[in-house]
């Protein structure tokens, strides 16, 4: 049956509007043209709203289909704890929890990750101030030079303490494999590592 013309006229009228929301609601990074900030919508493609469990919060966001964890995180949610290396799974510094599992940021799309628990470098304070094991073994240990790396291997570290608290050096170094440091910090990681079991074996 032929729709009446103000019917069809309304429903392209509220397909403006969406567009339109979405391509303000994406400017804040899709204006970006350079290296790893250069993600663009793929033609045709339009931002939904989805609401994200990050750090135990409900964040509704919009989002593209094809967008990455880690940009919304960081461009989109504010959280720029979570940092962009490589930006293809090589360097580990985009690391955060899913469902208490390590992910890259960087190569996992948002909308694979609605209804699971995400946990970031900003979560893992304690409700009143506390830090959790591995951020006190970090600074008893001054574990790190420049930190750049520092989010991601810490991600790595809370979901190795918090699997296994008696891990041993070996494993923690299987553990960390997956990150790159690029001060060559190696030693004063590994030292944070086994303090945070420690910490977390006496708690
Ligand atoms: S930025 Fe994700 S692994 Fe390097
Ligand atoms: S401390 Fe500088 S990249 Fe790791």
């Amino acid at each position: 049956m032929d729709e009446p013309t103000t019917s069809v006229s309304r429903r392209n009228f509220i397909k403006g509007v969406i567009a339109g929301g979405a391509t303000a609601s994406a400017s804040g990074y899709l204006f970006r043209q350079n290296g790893v900030l250069a993600q663009r919508s793929a033609p045709g493609s339009v931002e939904r709203l989805v609401t994200l469990n990050v750090n135990g919060q409900n964040r509704p966001v919009d989002i593209a289909h094809e967008e990455t964890l880690a940009m919304t995180l960081r461009y989109k949610l504010g959280l720029t704890g979570t940092k962009l290396g490589c930006d293809r799974a090589e360097c580990g510094a985009c690391t955060v929890l899913v469902d208490g599992r390590t992910h890259y940021a960087c190569s996992i799309l948002t909308h694979m990750v609605r209804g699971r628990e995400i946990k970031t470098v900003e979560g893992l304070e304690g409700p009143n101030g506390e830090l959790h094991p591995v951020q006190q073994a970090v600074m008893d240990e001054a574990g790190f030079q420049c930190a750049f790396c520092a989010p991601g291997f810490i991600m790595s570290m809370v979901a190795l303490v918090e699997d296994k608290p008696g891990f041993t050096r070996d494993e923690a170094a299987h553990a960390l494999s997956g990150h790159i440091c690029r001060c060559g910090d190696y030693n004063k990681i590994l030292n944070s590592a086994m303090r945070a079991g420690e910490i977390a074996r006496s708690t």
